[in-house]
């Protein structure tokens, strides 16, 4: 019952384009708002892409960043090879808006989400789902269709310790049990190393790239071994993109966040040393100023912790010299001004690069659609919002 009423909540989510009436400039929105400038986008989509055919390997883009059909469709359409979605109501999502090719990339273990991905898997043409754990293999074969035939890989962990098999025989006996339901096909392996995304040094983090994909590869030759045929080798995200290509072995990779970009990865550092800045930030969120509590020293706007994601870095303001944010509550954003920058005017506002980009975009309802000449003629429903079961 639960999971019906859940789902039929998610099915009636609007998530189409919507255009407004006549455009408005970015300082008429109702703020705080999400603004995502849409060249930009497709610049950091069609990068990515043609960066990654260069190098001979597909994108299965990460959904659990931008969370809306509308994205995941272009990401097809400009050549992904499928995409991946965190969980499975984020899945839901992208398969009922017509999205052909989706991955859940953390394993199920509840007969509920399993009834759903049975779902799912009538509706779309390739449904594919990880496991690390035999009780996950047995529940889901148990939980779908005989003829549903749902694509499995084997979430395998190196060095991350949050989800994943350890270890080639372990990798190896759960691959073997795939291969021995009927309704279920192996199709390979996911390593995801989370933790080296965000390492601050462009050689510190290849070399612990590298060396964490070489610990993939015992898995792979023992697979091979026992006669396991790997076809997919899916993983990394966008702060190895220009390192893992170089793996032969990965077939494809699950870069997220370079759609539309954040604070936190532009510190990253790029292979030339300088501020991660291969892809564009496309998202900022736009703040009214609304108080100034200390004359010239401090300007609050009306973004705090419901506008802004708050687990790493702070948001960086890019219309202001020299100011500081400080996070001021729920509601409130406190810029501290140092001397001799600009003055702050009330009922201005400003723009903001979003600390962390996927649990800022979570906050918000829409998407803002910003055109080159500044102007709002569009806005797209964050569909996936608050859909993490
Ligand atoms: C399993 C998995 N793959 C890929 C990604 C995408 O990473 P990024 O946003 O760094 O590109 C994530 C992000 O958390 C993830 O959890």
């Amino acid at each position: 019952m639960s999971y019906a009423l859940a789902l039929e909540r998610l099915k009636a989510r609007p998530w189409q384009p919507i255009e407004l009436d006549e455009p408005v400039p970015v300082t008429q929105l109702p703020t705080p708002a999400l603004v995502l400038e849409a060249a930009a986008l497709q610049r950091n989509l069609l990068r990515m892409q043609s960066f990654q055919d260069a190098h001979g390997k597909g994108i299965r883009p990460h959904a659990k960043t931008h969370k809306t059909p509308i994205i995941a469709l272009k990401q097809m359409q400009n050549g992904a090879v499928g995409v991946c979605a965190a969980k499975v109501s984020e899945a839901a999502m992208l398969v009922f808006a017509g999205v052909s090719d989706v991955l859940v990339t953390s394993p199920v273990v509840s007969a509920g989400k399993i009834g759903v991905l049975a779902e799912l898997a009538k509706h779309t043409r390739e449904l594919k789902v990880v496991v690390d754990s035999e009780v996950g293999i047995d529940m889901l074969a148990a939980g779908v269709a005989d003829e549903s035939s749902i694509g499995v890989l084997v979430d395998v962990d190196v060095s991350m310790g949050r989800t994943g098999m350890r270890g080639a025989q372990g990798v190896v006996n759960l691959a073997q049990r795939v291969g021995e339901k009927p309704n279920l096909r192996f199709l390979g392996v996911q390593h995801y190393a989370g933790q080296i995304m965000h390492v601050q040094n462009y050689d510190e983090r290849r070399q612990r790239s590298l060396e964490t994909w070489a610990g993939v590869m015992p898995i792979l030759e023992a697979l091979q071994h026992a006669g396991c045929e790997v076809s997919i080798v899916s993983g990394g995200g966008t702060g190895t993109y220009d390192i893992d290509c170089e793996v032969p072995e990965i077939t494809d990779l699950q870069v997220g966040s370079y759609t539309v970009m954040d604070r936190e990865y532009q510190m990253i550092g790029a292979s030339d040393g300088r501020e991660f800045n291969d892809f564009e930030i496309a998202l900022t969120i736009a703040a009214t100023a609304i108080s100034e509590p200390v004359p010239g020293r401090a300007m609050t706007v009306d973004g705090g912790f419901k506008a802004f994601a708050s687990d790493t870095v702070t948001p960086a303001i890019l219309d202001f010299a020299g100011a500081d944010f400080r996070f001021g509550g729920d509601e409130h954003g406190i810029l501290l001004l140092n001397k001799g920058t600009q003055q702050p005017v009330l009922g201005e506002v400003h723009r903001f690069v979003t600390p962390h980009c996927d649990p800022t975009i979570n906050l918000h309802d829409l998407y803002w659609i910003e055109d080159e000449d500044g102007m709002i003629r569009g806005a797209w429903p964050v569909a996936a919002r608050g859909l993490s079961w």
